[in-house]
């Protein structure tokens, strides 16, 4: 059932906020993508890559919030961050699935979410490529365009699709590919798409039973995240713990729960 704050006015104008923002910026990432697009920088590896339209998404989607919403703050991937003075935090990652984008892959999303007081009230994952469009109110659902979502019933562990992905560091790459020979023998199959955003809100749509990674931020998982606990999913970290860079979990109770003690058991969180 629908929860009556879910109804609020703030809710229901950053969510139009959002909507419009990631509409925008996919236009402008569909349309404006050079033939010859290269990389612009890197990041934290030779990897870890940034396009000039990372950079153009996330000039326009800040420009487009600084209009409608002057006094929020805003964290996005490729730098931007301030403190609002009306309690309200945006946070953007311009396009989530960088990589992708770049080799003309589809599975690439601007991911916008709102929180306040430390509770995600917004969350719009637009997948352009995909002609998708997945949104979620804190106590009022999730949606993938206009159909509402709901996760996939938990299968025994054996059968579930798990959807995973990796860190740019060498290092971390090592450790994570240790978890994934452990998991794989264990369960239906693992994929790997390239963007943790549309990952979660897969989870949401049913297309995987699961997901996991070890080293998010923020901007990655935020609208996401939502999308996937409004579909019905349960999302955390280690077992009693929130979300974070350490250990992103999310899928329907019952599966959720070995899932995380599996990757508790294996030091999934750690390097
Ligand atoms: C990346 C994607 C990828 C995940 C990486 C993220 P980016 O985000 O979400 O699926 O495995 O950990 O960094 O760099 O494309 O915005």
């Amino acid at each position: 059932m629908t929860d009556p704050a879910a109804q609020d006015p703030l809710r229901a104008e950053l969510l139009a906020v959002a909507l419009e923002a990631a509409r925008r910026a996919g236009e402008l990432l569909r349309d404006g993508r050079p033939d010859d697009l290269g990389v612009a920088a890197t990041k934290s590896s030779a990897v870890d890559v940034v396009t000039e339209m990372d950079l153009a998404s996330e000039k326009l989607i800040t420009a487009f919030l600084a209009d409608r919403r002057p006094d929020d703050g805003v964290l996005g991937e490729e730098g931007v961050s301030f403190e609002g003075t009306s309690g309200v935090q945006w946070v953007i990652d311009p396009i989530d699935g960088t990589v992708n984008y770049l080799y003309g892959r589809p599975d690439w999303a601007v991911s916008i979410a709102a929180r306040k007081d430390g509770e995600t009230l917004v969350g719009v994952v637009h997948a352009p490529a995909r002609r998708e469009t997945y949104h979620a109110v804190l106590g009022g659902g999730a949606h993938l365009d206009d159909r509402p979502l709901r996760v996939r019933p938990a299968p025994p562990f054996e059968q579930a699709l798990i959807g995973t992905g990796f860190g740019y560091v060498a290092e971390r790459r090592a450790r994570q590919a240790e978890v994934v020979r452990l998991l794989l023998p264990r369960v239906r199959d693992i994929r790997r798409g390239g963007s943790a955003a549309i990952d979660l809100c897969d989870v949401a749509a049913g297309r995987l039973d699961a997901y996991y990674e070890r080293g998010l931020n923020p901007w990655d998982f935020a609208a996401g995240d939502l999308v996937a606990r409004e579909a019905g999913a349960l999302t955390g970290g280690r077992p009693g713990q929130a979300l974070s860079g350490e250990l992103t979990v999310a899928g329907p109770p019952g599966l959720f729960e070995p899932l995380q003690a599996f990757l508790e058991e294996q030091g999934a969180w750690h390097d």
